[in-house]
């Protein structure tokens, strides 16, 4: 069956589907997106997701293309004709198309394109059971990296590094040696002590929707966090690490720079919380 995008009003076939050479996200990077996992059917963390999106947006003055109670039937009609019980919603928002110069334009038209795609539950319960590695490299990003902006570079060039490396992600860390998040991921560790730890949530990360998801739960099951930034350092010497994502869910990671975290197998917790946040997905 042949996949079908939205692009700004009309559902076009995938390989059909285009924009125009001088839009703003194809010139300028000035766009935002979410991803947002889709999970039997449901679609998971939609109200975190659209806020977000709209969030997004606002820090930098873009209008919004449509409001969202639309965009949520434009959303489930992507899912409906692309057939996706379980997988990943794609929306992106550009602001519009307008001649090449870099203020913003009077009068142009915010874009909307939103794909879907289907994934495997099976695919990724295969890979958290065996864990997977991360490298660690220097955070080269913006100030504003709260924004979900298509302007990627950074992290492209940070997962083609972990890449390299045969590792699954690189998380980032900034001057003072403190670990930030993933390319396209939170980062959590669990210290020698059992201590949960995963970063605040300021201008140097993404507020992950996955992220807040799994504190919601931690706190419903009365699991202590310590909300704090923890360093490279702690990360290498870890009881275990994860990392989360709309993608990758909760992912034990096993390996950092090479060497392994504990014993190389997935840690108790890690997999505890996998299973915690699976049961909250499917149902
Ligand atoms: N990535 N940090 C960054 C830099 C991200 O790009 C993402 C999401 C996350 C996790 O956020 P969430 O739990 O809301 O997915 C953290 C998406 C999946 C992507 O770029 O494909």
């Amino acid at each position: 069956m042949s996949r079908i995008a939205y692009v700004n009003g009309q559902y076009v076939p995938h390989g059909e589907a285009a924009v125009h050479i001088e839009d703003r996200g194809y010139q300028f990077a000035d766009g935002v997106y979410e991803v947002i996992p889709i999970v039997n059917g449901k679609m998971i963390g939609e109200k975190g997701h659209i806020d977000r999106l709209w969030r997004s947006m606002n820090e930098l003055k873009m209008d919004a293309p449509m409001d969202p109670g639309p965009m949520k039937i434009v959303m489930r009609e992507v899912l409906r004709l692309n057939k996706v019980e379980t997988g990943l919603i794609y929306i992106q928002v550009t602001r519009g198309v307008a001649p090449r110069d870099h203020p913003f334009p009077d009068d142009a038209i915010s874009s909307l394109v939103m794909t879907a795609k289907k994934t495997s539950l099976e695919a990724a319960e295969k890979k958290a059971e065996k864990g997977v590695g991360v490298i660690t490299v220097p955070d080269i990003r913006w100030e504003r990296c709260d924004i979900k902006s298509v302007s990627l570079l950074p992290n492209i060039l940070a997962k083609q590094q972990a890449k390299e490396a045969g590792a699954y992600e690189a998380f980032q860390y900034d001057e003072d040696g403190n670990i930030t998040e993933g390319s396209s991921t939170n980062a959590w560790m669990v210290d020698q002590d059992g201590t949960l730890i995963t970063r605040p949530t300021n201008n140097s990360i993404l507020a992950g929707i996955t992220r807040a998801e799994l504190l919601e739960l931690l706190e419903q099951k009365n699991m202590k966090v310590e909300l704090r930034a923890f360093s490279v350092e702690e990360l290498r010497n870890a009881r275990e690490v994860f990392l989360t994502s709309s993608s990758a869910y909760v992912q034990p990671v096993v390996e950092v720079d090479g060497k392994p975290i504990g014993n190389g197998q997935p840690g108790s917790i890690s997999s505890e919380l996998r299973h915690i946040f699976k049961d909250f997905m499917q149902n």
